[in-house]
């Protein structure tokens, strides 16, 4: 066991994890932050993306003990207070998702993309979005969603 300190949706967290906890399950069954959801469990599908440090990240490939000091940020650390993220908003307006299970993944590795490209091209967004599967949609409304987002089309 190890006390891992780290910094969670901007909150401080210190919680005593052995050192083979997944990350996946220290966020949802350790903290409770569900809204990060687990698909296939061995790095493919991209359900699991958290940011570390502004880098998406597989939950469920990675430790938590790797997340030391780290800043951690997930699908619940997104909205301010009732006010729904842009990507939140664009992924309901534009009909993003359907089942949600890979939503959480998809919002959160488009994020990553936009914070550091903020206005990518739509190829951009789909290569970028290659890493993230989705069952449900045909992937066109999600790649919509996240470009009304890159043309401003959904208010910051
Ligand atoms: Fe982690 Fe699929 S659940 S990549
Ligand atoms: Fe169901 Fe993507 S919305 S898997």
């Amino acid at each position: 066991m190890k006390t891992l300190h780290l910094w969670v949706n901007g909150e401080p967290v210190s919680r005593e994890v052995a050192d083979n906890r997944l990350l996946i399950d220290f966020l949802r069954d350790d903290l409770g932050l569900t809204g990060t959801k687990e698909g296939c469990s061995v790095g493919v599908c991209g359900a699991c993306t958290v940011l570390v440090d502004g880098q998406p990240v597989s939950a469920c490939l990675s430790l938590a003990v790797s997340v030391a000091d780290c800043r951690l940020v997930t699908i619940e650390g997104l909205a301010e207070g009732d006010r729904l993220h842009p990507l939140q908003r664009a992924f309901l307006e534009y009909g993003g998702f359907q089942c949600g299970i890979c939503t959480s993944g998809q919002i959160m590795a488009a994020k990553a993309l936009l914070d550091t490209n903020p206005h990518p091209s739509v190829e951009e967004i789909r290569s970028w979005m290659m890493g993230n599967l989705c069952r449900c949609t045909g992937y066109y409304k999600i790649i919509e969603s996240i470009q009304a987002v890159a043309e401003g089309k959904v208010s910051a």
